[in-house]
């Protein structure tokens, strides 16, 4: 989702006579956008606003002014650590108030420091949907709903992204035309509980993110729907039953749990148990039988047993993940967690977890890979190495695949060969050009 803000914030930074650069040479304005989800994200922004600092200054040297700015939930969370730790940033703006950079921008031009931390009422897509998108290439991100509601007691997100919200389907279909006429032909939904979504349809009543993705399908160039991040108790029947009726809406699914312990998933406020996942994920694929899967878990929560870590380990192998994603626990200030103290993990135990539970996600990408050996796969490319004459892509359940190739493959789906694997990623050639 930050990648996608960035883009915007970028789009509406255009009109006002900005434009990008690689070279912080020549910056006016550097803006960090920050993840606040783990600590370790956190920490990186307090290093990477020293770098800048060592910018600004040797450009002060120079003559010349450069703006700071810190976006996002680091902002949001701690704005006034910010302000205390690097006095030289200039703009302080959390997530939800993207839409009033240019006012926070002229604020600037008397030379005081900006810090917007707000939630306004106006939403800020309603603000931001003047800004055309820059091209995009093959493959391009929508923010359909942002926000969450759920509290589940390790996560910053319902508090520096705020309450769920959905945006209109008018407003969706119309951004999707634009990124469309912009050159991507893949578009991944975005939301922090995107299967929560219900917007304002099309016909008067609200829709869920099934009949959204049934109305995107129409736009004839767009040749393939994603959507993440889901949440197990917003899996409805008619999202289930879209991935069976939808050819362009992939056969790919990332459903995190989080852990396979019902006790932990209770103390995490997950509201949902291991056996009600296992069966949603046996709905998916009753509807879509090649339906693919991957998760997020979180390894030493706080009272994680070897047991509990037992049941998080087998079920990453009873599902047959294609991947997933692992983290040791980190607390985060202010959310329920982080204010037990019984029963905590030692740092080492969680490390420990942590590989082992990587090695049986590993395990499990080799296996759902081993299965597509001389199989032929459509491929979507949106990357080109020119050093590695290699060129980068995703099958249709995501696994990233490479193999030699051209420049005029980009934004093609082809089919390819699988010639060989690793438990991450498929290695392949092209066998015919359509
Ligand atoms: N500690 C570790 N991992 C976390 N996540 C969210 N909050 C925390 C935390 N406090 C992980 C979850 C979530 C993913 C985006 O980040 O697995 O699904
Ligand atoms: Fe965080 Fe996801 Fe839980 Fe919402 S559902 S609180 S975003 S982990």
């Amino acid at each position: 989702m930050n990648v996608y803000d960035s883009r915007r914030i970028t789009d509406m930074l255009r009109p006002l006579g900005y434009t990008e650069t690689d070279q912080p040479d020549d910056a006016d304005m550097m803006i960090l956008n920050t993840c606040h989800i783990r600590d370790k994200a956190t920490e990186k922004v307090f290093s990477e606003l020293g770098r800048l600092r060592e910018m600004k200054d040797a450009r002060k040297d120079a003559g010349k002014h450069t703006v700071i700015g810190v976006a996002g939930c680091v902002a949001q969370a701690e704005g006034d650590v910010i302000t205390r730790r690097a006095p030289y940033v200039d703009l302080v703006f959390g997530p939800q108030t993207y839409g009033q950079l240019p006012e926070m921008i002229l604020g600037l031009n008397g030379g005081a420091r900006v810090i917007n931390t707000d939630f306004p009422v106006i939403p800020k897509f309603d603000l931001m949907v003047g800004a055309a998108p820059a091209n995009t290439g093959p493959t391009a991100f929508l923010s359909i709903q942002e926000g969450c509601d759920k509290f589940c007691t390790f996560c910053v997100v319902p508090y520096t992204r705020g309450a769920e919200f959905s945006r209109p389907v008018r407003d969706v279909c119309d951004e999707a035309k634009k990124l469309l006429d912009a050159g991507a032909v893949e578009i991944t939904l975005l939301g922090q509980n995107v299967n929560a979504y219900h917007g304002d349809g099309l016909d008067g009543t609200v829709w869920g993110l099934g009949r959204l993705a049934e109305e995107l399908a129409k736009l004839p160039t767009l040749k393939r729907i994603r959507y993440m991040t889901s949440h197990p108790r917003d899996c409805d029947d008619a999202l289930i039953a879209a991935h069976r009726d939808i050819p362009v809406l992939m056969p790919f699914l990332h459903l995190p749990i989080q852990s396979g312990s019902d006790m932990i998933l209770k103390a995490m406020n997950r509201k949902h148990t291991a056996d009600d996942y296992r069966r949603i994920i046996e709905r998916f694929r009753a509807a879509r039988p090649d339906m693919a899967f991957s998760s997020d878990f979180i390894v030493g929560y706080p009272g994680e047993t070897d047991a509990d870590h037992a049941a998080s380990v087998a079920l990453v192998r009873e599902i047959g993940y294609a991947s997933a994603y692992s983290f040791k626990y980190s607390a985060r200030p202010g959310t329920p967690a982080a204010a037990v103290q019984a029963a905590l993990v030692r740092d080492d135990v969680a490390q420990a977890r942590l590989l082992e539970l990587q090695d049986a996600i590993f395990q499990g990408g080799l296996g759902f890979n081993s299965a597509h050996m001389g199989k032929t796969v459509d491929v979507l490319f949106d990357r080109f190495d020119p050093d590695r004459g290699q060129i980068h892509g995703r099958t249709a359940h995501n696994q990233p695949l490479h193999m030699a190739g051209t420049v005029d493959l980009l934004g093609k789906i082809m089919p390819v060969t699988v010639t060989g694997y690793t438990g991450s990623a498929l290695a392949g050639e092209v066998i015919s050009i359509i």
